[in-house]
């Protein structure tokens, strides 16, 4: 895979959500049947927002929380209930429409401001939690970093995101998985090595003031994500 920009792979994931995959996206996140396989992805995705959700306090009130690359919004909803001030941002116009339209009227003390864009943006203010479920998981290390890296200096309290662990059965699925045509639609998942990611976070002058804390890996038929909280000291 030739070596893309942060700028040139955000655009591919960018079209990827936006266009090929919206509908299926649309269908995965609702409660419609799903074949088995994608039950699978469902079952798993929905382990791993209940993970994130239980690292951060039970109490949101007067919170302030970026869902980084938020997809239809299930996450924000749940974190806007428990009180916190959600900004919850998107890539895809097309995801955060519908995130909009299935927001529940009633969220309590708590507030979701939904908006298409990159998480990235410093208009977007500062965050006591940022939590990125599976947004990160299509970029490399490096992408990964940067990532962590331009959100820690606007971060107060925790960062919780989630990364594809490269173990070697996934490899073998990637690798296998190339051989099929609809492969090439989709934006490859990045699987990086658990060491690696961290070796390089601890390496990062950005994320000095930040210490890896909990971890949980996901296993749940075609879906493998790993959870990783990045605290600050
Ligand atoms: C696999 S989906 C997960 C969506 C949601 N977090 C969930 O778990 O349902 C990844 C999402 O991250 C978004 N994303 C990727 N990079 C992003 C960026 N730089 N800024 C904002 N959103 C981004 C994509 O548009 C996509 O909707």
């Amino acid at each position: 895979m030739p070596t893309l920009t942060y700028e040139q792979r955000r655009g591919e994931i960018e079209t990827y959500f936006d266009r090929t995959a919206a509908e299926a996206w649309a269908r995965l996140t609702s409660t419609a049947p799903v074949g088995r396989i994608r039950a699978t992805v469902r079952a798993g995705r929905e382990q791993m927002r209940q993970t994130l959700l239980a690292w951060l306090p039970a109490d949101l009130g007067g919170c302030r929380l970026l869902d980084a690359g938020c997809g239809t919004g299930a996450l924000a909803v749940e974190a806007a209930q428990r009180g916190a001030n959600v900004v919850a941002i998107d890539l895809s116009p097309t995801l955060i429409a519908l995130a909009r339209e299935r927001m529940p009227t009633e969220l309590g003390r708590g507030s979701i401001e939904f908006r298409a864009g990159d998480m990235l943006d410093p208009a977007l203010g500062d965050f006591d939690y940022v939590v990125g479920m599976d947004s990160l998981i299509h970029y490399g290390a490096a992408d990964t970093i940067r990532v962590l890296a331009g959100l820690a200096a606007r971060t107060r309290a925790a960062m919780l995101f989630t990364f594809a662990p490269r173990t070697p059965a996934l490899a073998l699925m990637h690798a296998v998985g190339r051989f099929f045509p609809r492969s090439d639609r989709a934006p490859a998942i990045q699987p990086v090595t658990e060491r690696a990611l961290r070796n390089s976070i601890v390496r990062e002058p950005a994320l000095e003031a930040f210490g890896l804390q909990r971890t949980q890996r996901i296993v749940s038929g075609f879906y493998t994500s790993q959870a990783l909280e990045l605290a600050r000291r």
